[in-house]
């Protein structure tokens, strides 16, 4: 009820077409009811028993005519409506989720497998369109249906809208309510499978090479047809379970016109209703079951829809691993240090192991003075990039312990955080798109000659000059294709152009030879003094730039 109510507020700005669609739907639902009603005055009134409503025979069958023109243009207008607020509201909730995505990550991104996210993104979000397009106004419809019909077939007599109501409660409520409570868990299980199904098959995909290399290509199509094998049997049960429901509610639909139909005989024989009155209730009776009868076959979805919606408002309720500072500081730069700074990733929800010594920094006191290069080495494991990326604050320090231009780094507006550094990891991350776009994103109105000025530092330039369309060679062109020097020299570029006062170097040069190595080093050390470099590395030639070096044991 909670998920529901919360899906709903989001209709709030869309109320209006929401309330058109519910009334195309009513009027389109009743216009289909009084096609066989009208039928069976127009029946009634040749076999003598009086024209109803003083409508004559021709009369009557024109307006089931038009009854039926009219039930196609509103279920028309009411699908339109319909989806008109589902894809809005799609759209809107992916842009909600990837807001959220951006207050999460990174530290999300480590935290949760990535296969999770992309069934949250990619299906999860996809199947609201069921809720929206074909759960909201359907229900609506259906209560306003049944309370119309229930009043009309009472004006014969009471006792056929007692009847009536207990049918549509039935069919519309109780047997849905029962059905998904019987394919709960089954659902559950199997939205939680696509999850896990979708994390391992995108694993297997990106690591095809290495497990074809290994030979163990064989064993992981094995273990993908298990998995599916699971799946499958979860739903052939649940489609099974549906079937039955579908039964199930066409039974309850005769069950109840039959016993319309024997009150109709008693009451006629009784005296209480005339032929028509023991006629028109039994057909409007039968032919209404249309809109409960569509909550039926809900009934059995509903309950994976609301999952999925679960998880996607869970994600846009996280509390990301650090908020983004709006009313900091926001000094200019003037140098950075560490004061007995200890740090541990076990309190962060996001760790991977909770022993109690589970540091990975303490007491680090570093210093990084303005315009030098400071250096940091030590053993794989020992932290080096876990302290780039507090000073990137991607995890918050501890207090009192890490410092920018000696305001604590907290304090300091993250978009100005941002602006102040750059950050270079081991792999770049390139986008589909120019190469020129891509270095030049981290200040898109930069020119091609300081793009160019860039990729010289970062010794990419010979390489990009060499390719038939030069800067303007489309990524995705050459697929894979760009060796890992190649894509560290990119990176390089971006931070380069970025120019910012303070570049955080994580292995800058672990995949370069040592001739291209040799060049950005010289160009490292050539914008020392206007510029800050803190450089991880293990490479003692690497280290040999630096005005100080750190060892982190
Ligand atoms: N998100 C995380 N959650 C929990 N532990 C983490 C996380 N990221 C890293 N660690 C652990 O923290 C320790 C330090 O990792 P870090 O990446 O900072 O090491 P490093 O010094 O950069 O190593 P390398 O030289 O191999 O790059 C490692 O033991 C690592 O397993
Ligand atoms: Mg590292």
């Amino acid at each position: 009820m909670r998920i529901m109510a919360k899906l709903i507020a989001l209709v709030k700005p869309l109320a209006g077409v929401m309330v058109l669609a519910i009334l195309l739907g009513v009027l389109g639902n009743l216009c289909s009811i009084f096609i066989p009603v009208l039928g069976g005055l127009a029946i009634l009134e040749r076999a003598g028993a009086g024209a109803p409503l003083g409508l004559a025979f021709g009369s009557l069958i024109a307006a089931a005519v038009v009854c039926g023109a009219l039930r196609g243009a509103f279920r028309y207008g009411e699908q339109t409506c319909n989806h008109f607020i589902a894809f809005k509201l799609l759209a809107l909730i992916r842009e909600r989720v990837f807001e959220a995505l951006r207050r999460l990550c990174p530290a999300k991104l480590v935290g949760r497998e990535r296969g999770n996210l992309v069934t949250i993104i990619t299906g999860d979000i996809e199947l609201l369109e069921v809720f929206y397009a074909h759960t909201v106004s359907p229900v609506a419809i259906a209560l306003v249906v049944s309370v119309i019909m229930t009043a009309f077939v009472g004006l014969y007599h009471p006792l056929y809208a007692l009847i009536a109501a207990a049918g549509y409660l039935t069919v519309g409520a109780a047997l849905p309510a029962i059905a998904s409570r019987a394919v709960k868990a089954d659902n559950a299980r199997l939205r939680e499978d696509a999850g896990r199904f979708s994390s391992f098959y995108l694993d297997s995909l990106r690591g095809i090479a290495e497990l074809l290399r290994s030979g163990a290509g064989e064993r992981r199509r094995a273990q993908i047809g298990g998995k599916t094998d699971d799946t499958d049997a979860i739903r052939r049960r649940l489609n099974s379970r549906e079937g039955a429901l579908g039964a199930l509610s066409g039974l309850a639909v005769t069950c109840f016109a039959l016993i319309t139909l024997t009150a109709a005989f008693f009451l006629r024989r009784a005296g209480y209703v005339d032929t028509a009155g023991a006629v028109i209730p039994v057909v409007a009776v039968y032919s209404s079951f249309g809109p409960v009868l569509a909550l039926a076959s809900l009934g059995a979805g509903i309950q994976s829809t609301l999952a999925a919606g679960g998880r996607v408002l869970g994600l846009l309720s996280e509390t990301p691993q650090t908020k983004d500072v709006t009313d900091g500081v926001t000094p200019e730069f003037t140098g950075a240090h560490s004061d007995g700074l200890t740090f541990s990733y076990k309190n962060t929800g996001y760790a991977r192991s909770p022993v109690p010594d589970d540091l990975v920094l303490r007491d680090l006191s570093v210093d990084i003075p303005r315009g030098k290069i400071t250096g940091i080495t030590g053993r794989s494991g020992s932290g080096k990039s876990t302290f780039l990326r507090l000073l990137m604050r991607f995890w918050d320090a501890p207090e009192g312990s890490l410092f920018i231009s000696d305001a604590p780094v907290s304090a300091i507006t993250t978009e100005h955080l941002r602006c102040i550094e750059s950050f270079v990891t081991q792999d770049t991350e390139l986008f589909h798109d120019t190469i020129e776009a891509n270095i030049k994103l981290g200040r898109p109105d930069a020119t091609r000659a300081e793009v160019e000025a860039a990729a010289k530092k970062a010794s990419v330039h010979a390489f990009i000059s060499s390719l038939p369309n030069g800067y303007d060679t489309q990524i995705g062109e050459l697929g894979d294709t760009l060796s890992g020097g190649e894509r560290q020299r990119v990176g390089l570029a971006r931070a380069f152009l970025r120019d910012s006062p303070l570049l955080l170097l994580d292995e800058p040069t672990s995949n370069l030879d040592s001739l291209n190595e040799g060049i950005i080093l010289k160009a490292l050390r050539d914008s020392a003094g206007e510029r800050t470099i803190v450089l991880v590395s293990h490479r003692a030639s690497t280290m040999g730039i630096a005005d100080r070096t750190y060892s982190v044991e």
